[in-house]
């Protein structure tokens, strides 16, 4: 079991942000922790990056143990630059290795496991100690940082999720269509909302921010005033 969060184990303000793939999570939470001068967490990378351990050396994605194991030995770090947060495996630089279609397609089974999910979250909270940070993934609100001082929920339509997702692979260079990635969302979606442990969910008390017709600029001002807001009344 996940052992019992505790605000006193952290030095700084946490900011979490849950919501759907291509909901706008990572660009608003870089944007908005790059403003205020907080630290980035971006939980998926991490998931992300067990994966491709286990695509790496053959591990089958539902060998619970296996994974488990894997995850607490393996340590995942980032590295602040000013194009983003690099994502090290132990000390091998996986930023884009983690973004392939192969690690999308298999992360979501492998971060279903309690095992896996367990370590990460003592990673993810371990990281929080330095100092101030903005958190987003799918349970950022909910298990890791269930008393994080904002906490936000964002989503989009899935037909607006899936031209983002597919603008991204684009970038990439990646053929992809508008089909398949509504496909991928919608077998992602169920897969991390219907898991069983830590499935994505909105929580009571976080803030929904629909970015369907909102560009990155206006999703972050609209943290910034809550945060404003909210920090002011401190
Ligand atoms: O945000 P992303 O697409 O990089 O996340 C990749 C996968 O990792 C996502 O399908 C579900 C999983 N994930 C999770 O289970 N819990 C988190 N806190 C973040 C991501």
């Amino acid at each position: 079991m996940t052992k019992p969060y505790k605000l006193s184990a952290l030095s700084g303000k946490v900011i979490a942000i849950d919501g759907p793939a291509g909901s706008g999570k990572s660009t608003t939470a870089k944007l908005l922790a790059l403003r205020m001068g907080y630290v980035y967490l971006d939980t998926g990378a991490m998931y992300r990056a067990i994966t491709l351990y286990a695509l790496r050396n053959n591990v089958a994605l539902n060998d619970a143990q296996v994974l488990t194991d894997a995850a607490n030995k393996i340590l995942i770090r980032f590295q602040a630059e000013s194009s983003g947060n690099k994502v090290y495996l132990n000390d091998e630089d996986v930023t884009l290795a983690i973004r392939s279609q192969e690690v999308t397609a298999s992360v979501s089974e492998v971060s279903a496991h309690p095992g896996v999910r367990e370590a990460m979250v003592r990673q993810q909270r371990q990281i929080a100690k330095s100092g101030n940070i903005v958190a987003e993934g799918r349970d950022t609100t909910s298990v890791v940082f269930p008393k994080a001082d904002i906490k936000i929920y964002l989503d989009a339509s899935l037909k607006e999720r899936a031209r983002r997702r597919l603008l991204d692979f684009v970038r990439m260079n990646v053929d992809s269509s508008l089909d398949e990635q509504i496909h991928e969302l919608t077998h992602r979606d169920a897969f991390d909302s219907n898991r069983k442990h830590s499935p994505l969910a909105k929580t009571g008390d976080s803030i929904v921010i629909d970015t369907t017709n909102l560009s990155v600029e206006e999703q972050v001002e609209r943290i910034i005033k809550l945060v404003k807001t909210r920090f002011m009344q401190v």
